[in-house]
């Protein structure tokens, strides 16, 4: 079964791409590499030993979808491809919108004339806002999000829940929590655009000496140690969620399917825990000093992801340490390479 995946050399996308590979999916992979680099298709190469079909192409192009949607024979989609960074969705509101809509809209619109099922959706806990229960489960009240880049995923969720019930499609939409970590073959990872903005990459480069010392945005939080808590979930484990889901959509024999889950771990790590965790299992310091806290942050927030794991056999059970361990080892990589 081919299946599209867009985005597929980004973060999260590469790792799918592996575990789609691993579970004998053919795979035809579009991105415009706005976020990643042409190396990372190799190491899927390497890592898998399987060679994924790859256009370089902007899927705001619709008459380039449209030839590859005439030239492979696709049954299903995961669609990574977005635009991701918080801070810069509010200063560029019009890119985001486009980008991340037009690109959802136009494939889905190929699989509407084409009479194609099993979508699935990258979309995050960023829907529920600061939520007024925690654990969050899939029923939380979505609030608005604070970010133009949070809307983006609750506009595409409910586009692909209108396409769903209209036309009579299967869809799968994944809130992702906090997704860490690297490959366990050290070859693939995040690679952040500049200045990261994500605890994760931020503290990796602090350790390495890149970045002098890790602001921690806040001590001030009704929390355990005053720092914000979120739920950190390994990329792997993630990426395997998704193939979880989309075997699930595929073996369903109800033509309209609309499935939510919530990715996490089921537990919420502060980041001071976080920054220990990594110094543990790494044996390196990552100096920090504690700033005023980051404008639209929330305080807390952590999956209850139980119902992923009754319906789709799945459970996130990497511990924070091996995680970080493999980021570290992603690290080490890349300065091999320079
Ligand atoms: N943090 C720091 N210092 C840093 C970076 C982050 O203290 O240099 C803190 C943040 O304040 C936050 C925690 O670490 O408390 C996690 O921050 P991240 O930026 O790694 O992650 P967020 O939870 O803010 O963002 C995630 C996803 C986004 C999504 C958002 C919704 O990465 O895609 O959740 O809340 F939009």
């Amino acid at each position: 079964m081919t299946i599209l995946v867009t985005g597929g050399l980004g973060y999260i996308g590469s790792h799918t791409v592996v575990e789609l590979l691993k579970n004998n999916f053919e795979v035809v992979i579009v991105d415009d590499l706005s976020n990643s680099e042409k190396f990372i298709l190799e190491n899927i190469e390497e890592v898998s030993g399987k060679k994924p079909i790859f256009y370089p192409f902007d899927l705001r192009r619709k008459e380039l979808i449209h030839q590859l949607f005439d030239a492979h024979h696709i049954e299903g989609c995961i669609n990574f491809a977005a635009y991701k960074a918080v801070g810069e969705s509010q200063e560029k509101p019009l890119d985001y919108y486009e980008n991340n809509l037009f690109i959802l809209i136009n494939i889905l619109q190929e699989f509407k004339n084409r009479n194609i099922s099993n979508f699935i959706f990258s979309s995050s806990c960023t829907v529920y806002g600061q939520a007024d229960e925690m654990p969050i489960h899939e029923t939380t009240p979505l609030k608005m999000p604070e970010s133009v880049y949070g809307k983006t995923k609750q506009m595409g969720e409910e586009i692909i829940l209108d396409f769903a019930k209209a036309y009579h499609k299967k869809i799968s939409l994944l809130r992702y929590f906090n997704p860490i970590g690297a490959h366990p073959s050290g070859k693939l990872g995040e690679l952040p655009l500049g200045i990261p903005n994500n605890l994760v990459p931020f503290v990796t480069q602090t350790a390495a000496g890149i970045r002098k010392e890790l602001s921690i945005f806040g001590n001030d939080y009704p929390t355990l140690d005053g720092t914000a808590v979120r739920d950190y979930i390994y990329v792997v484990d993630l990426a395997k969620a998704h193939v979880a889901a989309l075997q699930k959509l595929i073996a369903s024999t109800e033509d309209t399917v609309l499935d939510i889950y919530n990715l996490g771990t089921g537990n919420g790590s502060s980041v001071l825990e976080v920054v220990q965790a990594f110094e543990k299992a790494n044996q390196v310091a990552v100096p920090y000093k504690i700033c005023d806290r980051r404008v639209g942050d929330i305080t807390i927030a952590y999956a209850n992801a139980t119902k992923a794991e009754k319906e789709l056999g799945w459970k996130a059970d990497t511990t924070l340490e091996i995680a970080l361990k493999t980021t570290w080892q992603w690290q080490k990589y890349l300065e091999s390479r320079n």
